[in-house]
């Protein structure tokens, strides 16, 4: 069956319910890929932080992408690694507890850790934020989010419970539905369980898949998120050839362009954003 023909009947399928807060493109037509800053505006400051969220906003950077996962008691946190070492200090504070992986710490001791001094001085006492906090600061500014739900096989009913924190904080209201988050994940089955509990959430797989599978991705995902190494022309434009399940063409974000050449050369390919740790580079290169 034709790409769109599949989508259209998936929509058909979805009902109302998907229909009633429908989600804006990326980008205006004709205009520059939308730049979203990775973990923050993560080359200036510590990833995944509220200092890198507060950097973005500095930057003029309207959107933000952050990793979400879960402490042993049950918090959501914003964190990349499946453990603490690297963006942390919990080797000096905990040295008794390797491997240090988020999932056997709580919220209270991940709380304690300095998060910044591994970047850079001036960021010492930063900390792990919650999701909470994040969103929150996100808000603050007035800024959209891109949500990683990272490492889901790890922490059974993330899903969920991220859609339950978003809703708590207002995030799952009429406008921020219409344009300003986007949840995705590099797990398909993570991303079909947001869209299945939450069908009006814009979503994005996170991957390269085949073109000849796009017709299922497109049943449950808004987006297809490749790295940009894996990416070509073709591939941009065989995926926005397909109908997402908000019945929009499906959109493509590309990640990690840190440099002026790649971010005008994906631009070239017609994606609709570029995930960067440099957004202010990637918007001078591209003009948005
Ligand atoms: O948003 C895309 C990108 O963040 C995916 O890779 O490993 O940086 O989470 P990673
Ligand atoms: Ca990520």
């Amino acid at each position: 069956m034709h790409a769109r023909a599949v989508a259209a009947s998936t929509t058909a399928l979805l009902g109302t319910a998907a229909l009633l807060f429908p989600v804006s493109p990326a980008r205006a037509a004709g205009g520059s890929p939308l730049v979203i800053a990775h973990r923050g505006a993560s080359a200036y400051a510590p990833e995944n932080t509220l200092a890198a969220v507060d950097r973005a906003a500095g930057l003029g950077i309207r959107w933000v992408e952050n990793d979400v996962q879960r402490t042993r008691d049950g918090e959501l946190v914003v964190l990349h690694d499946d453990n603490l070492r690297r963006t942390t200090d919990v080797e000096e504070v905990y040295p008794d507890r390797a491997p240090w992986k988020v999932k056997d710490f709580t919220a209270a001791e991940i709380a304690r850790l300095d998060a910044g001094s591994w970047f850079a001085p001036a960021y010492a006492g930063a900390r792990v934020p919650t999701l909470e906090q994040f969103v929150n600061r996100v808000e603050h500014h007035h800024q959209k989010l891109l949500l990683e739900i990272k490492n889901p096989e790890l922490y059974p009913g993330i899903e969920r419970q991220t859609l339950k924190v978003l809703g708590n904080e207002g995030w799952l209201d009429r406008s921020h539905l219409a344009g300003r988050l986007i949840v995705q994940s590099f797990s398909a089955d993570s991303v079909r369980t947001v869209h299945e509990l939450k069908p009006a959430v814009k979503t994005g797989f996170l991957g390269t898949p085949p073109v000849a599978d796009l017709p299922v991705y497109a049943g449950f995902a808004d987006q297809i998120n490749p790295s940009y190494g894996s990416l070509s022309a073709a591939y941009t434009s065989s995926v926005q050839a397909f109908t997402g399940p908000h019945g929009r063409p499906l959109e493509v974000l590309t990640w990690t362009v840190d440099d002026a050449a790649t971010a005008q050369r994906v631009a070239g390919y017609g994606v609709d954003g570029i995930i960067t740790n440099k957004p202010d580079v990637v918007r001078e290169a591209v003009g948005g």
